[in-house]
């Protein structure tokens, strides 16, 4: 079973606009305990390029678009984000790479885990590995 999807969040706007909820254990596959965002991204800058061992994620593109490369062990697609009402769900042990951020994107993450520099996997050689056995 692959250790991703593809979330889509109704749209509640009215004629004044749109509004988004996301939340935890709802629309969101677990407890939000952390967020963080990346924005300002330079040309050619690829982020990411990790696994985590205890953190999930959902990955919501707010403004301008990027892409996000999934690996997790068994499928590999590349996914676009351009919309603020669409995200992707990332298991624990899916290796990501963030790349082509528009100059205006707004890349929303949400996690169920706080942060844990030893939690990364770093090497992807090594992932493989671990994720064949
Ligand atoms: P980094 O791991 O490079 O982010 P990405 O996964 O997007 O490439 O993180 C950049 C810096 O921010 C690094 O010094 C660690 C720090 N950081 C935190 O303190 N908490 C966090 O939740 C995250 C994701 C990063």
């Amino acid at each position: 079973m692959k250790k991703y999807k593809l979330l889509s969040f109704p749209q509640l706007g009215d004629d004044r606009g749109h509004l988004v909820v996301v939340e935890g254990m709802k629309n969101i596959p677990f407890e939000i305990k952390r967020m963080f965002y990346i924005y300002g991204t330079k040309e050619n800058v690829i982020r990411g390029q990790h696994a985590n061992r205890k953190s999930e994620f959902v990955l919501i593109n707010l403004a301008g678009s990027c892409k996000i490369k999934i690996d997790d062990g068994v499928n590999e697609e590349i996914i676009t984000l351009n919309k603020p009402h669409e995200g992707v769900y990332l298991d624990k042990m899916v290796w990501k790479d963030m790349y082509d951020f528009s100059e205006d994107s707004i890349l929303l993450v949400l996690s169920n885990h706080s942060y844990d520099s030893e939690e990364y996997v770093r090497n992807y050689t090594k992932f493989k590995k671990e994720m064949n056995k």
